[in-house]
């Protein structure tokens, strides 16, 4: 990485604001459901401990829109925190205002603080000038481990860094160098996974990657859109319309640049969306009309299976079907199974597949699972993340 990290600054005794993404998902209770992110940034805060820092974590969650809502206060994160360093986390109760000020002025060294949801404020999505300044001068250093967040231009990711030396924590460095390594220097064969519901979510991702890749694999409610731009009936399986042409495109610009491109060549189709629904394998030709596809088939599974056999890098963004619902899971979580066994490089993109495999509780069998799922496929993208562009250069 050719950016600064908070190895390569004298930190000690500094007080710090660390931007981490502790966006975890929450149950009813604000009881947090998956606490991986803010394990994520626990080296990072471990580190500044050691460095006697006086540390001032921010984060956003959710999407309050500029208001307080509680239902997205980091109170439940500040707990967590606690209990996972075996040390108390100050809350202050708000972002900017007298409570948050008042405690970060009054931070001794080793001591932790965690501003209220920066998205309290509407200033903060808005990048705006003079939020930056007043979250800046509360500390000497800014430092950014939010990968999850990287590739948005807000007031704590991006504007912070023009008011104070930025640089990077563990985390991103530890993203970028998986994802990076994956993309720039890859292991061949280099297989990319593809998956999720819509095509124009991941067109960026799928033109960049058939630059780089031996071997593309395409699945998920996308795949549909494929097949009938190929001249196939879809049923009633999610399909745009508007993308045929491009769906088109990008299997012609597979041939030129002499990628495999695998599809599904067949389907679990079921009649309704529902958990129990009534469902069939067919060939992905012959969807029938009222059906709609939401898992690739066996056949599929198998083929898949044998090309991923002879990868050294495999990347893969997107469920294969809608895993959410057993029998539909089959697909996402056999390929899931097949890269857990592989003596191989792989890397997860965070969001939906980083959950499918979590829920299949082979997590620990991945060389590398992002924290961030919009930040890994702009990277993926090739896309300059602003939240990294701002930090110092080494
Ligand atoms: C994420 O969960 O992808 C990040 O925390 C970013 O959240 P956002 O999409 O609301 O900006």
């Amino acid at each position: 990485m050719n950016k600064k990290t908070i190895r390569d600054i004298d930190l000690k005794g500094k007080k710090v604001f660390v931007r981490c993404d502790f966006n975890v998902p929450m149950g009813e209770n604000q009881n947090i459901t998956d606490n991986t992110r803010i394990v994520a940034a626990l080296p990072t805060i471990k580190y500044l401990l050691e460095q006697n820092c006086k540390i001032i974590l921010a984060s956003h969650l959710g999407r309050p829109k500029g208001e307080f809502k509680k239902e997205f206060s980091l109170g439940p994160v500040a707990k967590e925190l606690s209990r996972l360093l075996g040390k108390e986390v100050i809350m202050a109760k708000d972002v900017i205002g007298e409570d948050a000020t008042k405690k970060a002025s009054e931070l001794k060294e080793g001591e932790i603080l965690l501003l209220e949801n920066v998205r309290f404020h509407k200033e903060e999505t808005e990048n705006d000038p003079e939020f930056s300044k007043k979250l800046a001068s509360m500390a000497e250093i800014y430092v950014n481990d939010a990968f999850g967040t990287a590739h948005r231009a807000h007031s704590s990711t991006t504007g912070i860094a023009s008011y104070l030396p930025a640089v990077s924590g563990f985390l991103i460095e530890k993203e970028l160098k998986f994802l990076g390594n994956a993309i720039e220097n890859p292991e061949r064969p280099f297989i990319a996974i593809l998956g999720g519901a819509k095509v124009s979510d991941k067109i960026g991702v799928i033109d960049s990657l058939l630059e780089k890749v031996d071997t593309l694999m395409i699945g998920g409610g996308m795949a549909y859109t494929f097949f009938k731009a190929q001249g196939y009936e879809v049923g009633n399986s999610i399909c745009e319309l508007d993308k045929l042409d491009l769906a088109r495109n990008l299997m012609e610009k597979a041939k030129q640049k002499n990628v495999k491109l695998m599809l599904p060549v067949d389907t679990n189709v079921g009649k309704e969306f529902k958990e129990d629904t009534e469902s069939k394998i067919v060939k992905w030709t012959e969807i029938p009309e009222g059906w709609e596809g939401f898992d690739i088939g066996p056949e599929t599974i198998k083929l898949f299976t044998e090309e991923l056999q002879k990868a050294k890098t495999v990347v893969w963004n997107g469920p294969l079907g809608l895993f959410e619902f057993p029998q539909f899971a089959v697909g996402t979580n056999s390929i899931a199974k097949v890269l857990a066994d592989l003596d191989a490089t792989t890397i997860i993109g965070g969001g939906d597949s980083a959950s499918a495999v979590k829920k299949a509780g082979l997590e620990d069998k991945m060389t590398h699972i992002s924290t961030g799922g919009g930040a890994s496929l702009e990277f993926l993208e090739g896309k300059k993340l602003p939240g990294i562009e701002c930090l110092l250069d080494k």
